[in-house]
């Protein structure tokens, strides 16, 4: 397993990093993902952790940034295996909060977890929560791309944590990489939104949901980050889309 991380910003007392995990030995096999950890004042808030196959690796590098037993919150953008099949062991190893959509809640004693009390279960507006000096804001993204579905906006940074929306499907991706060119890129976006996300409809309200954000980056679950320009040439992108049930005569 091979993993970089990224400080994406930092000013002193607030900083987020950004974790990039590929199986190296299971190259075809391994989808690739991120992570992403902010830390205020040595508090730490961790960002779909992901899978049991990267639970050590990720705890190690967590560990060089913060103590784990500082370690407050861990968000589940939503349900998916790639982002929260791992959740019993950082349940063991941690004290930390779990936040969720409630639609997902009673679904993760399948991933052997059933510690109730310590989970946050968002309700379909999400809410804002504030974490040391910075607020944290529950966007919902439901249906972008499970049915109880949530984007993290951070204040401070101004980066939109965005789950499965913007990720890209690359076959050998770098750790970190920011998009350069958005209309070299948006080939590795088509196929994968064009087939996960609801439909257009619901891709404009969360576009909506974003455009009401000073961002200054979008941080997805898969693939490269969105800086500057590429931030609305993405969301302009987003908005036009023609996905899901818009192209339900294809699959029946
Ligand atoms: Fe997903
Ligand atoms: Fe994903």
């Amino acid at each position: 397993m091979n993993n970089k991380s990224k400080v994406l910003y930092d000013d002193g007392t607030h900083k987020c990093v950004m974790f990039s995990f590929d199986d190296e030995t299971h190259e075809d096999s391994f989808l690739s993902v991120n992570q992403y950890l902010i830390i205020e004042y040595g508090a730490g808030f961790l960002i779909d952790p992901g899978s049991e196959a990267i639970f050590d690796e990720l705890y190690d590098a967590i560990s060089e940034y913060i103590e784990i037993e500082n370690l407050k919150y861990i968000f589940f953008s939503h349900q998916d295996p790639d982002v929260a099949a791992s959740i019993a062991q950082w349940a063991i190893s941690t004290q930390a909060k779990f936040i969720m959509s409630s639609l997902w809640v009673r679904f993760m004693s399948h991933y052997g977890f059933a510690d109730m009390n310590r989970v946050i279960s968002l309700e379909d507006k999400g809410i804002t929560l504030q974490f040391g000096e910075d607020a944290l804001k529950f966007i919902p993204a439901h249906f972008l791309h499970a049915p109880g579905n949530f984007s993290l906006y951070d204040s401070k940074s101004k980066i939109l944590f965005s789950g499965d929306i913007g990720a890209a499907i690359l076959s050998s991706p770098d750790a970190y990489k920011k998009v350069q060119d958005f209309q070299e890129h948006k080939q590795h976006l088509l196929g994968f939104h064009q087939r996960y996300m609801g439909s257009n409809k619901i891709c404009r309200a969360w576009v909506n949901k974003a455009e009401a954000l000073d961002i200054k980056m979008i941080a997805p679950q898969h693939g490269f980050v969105f800086e500057d320009t590429n931030v609305g040439l993405f969301l302009a992108w987003l908005k036009e889309l023609q996905c899901g049930s818009d192209l339900i005569d294809d699959l029946y």
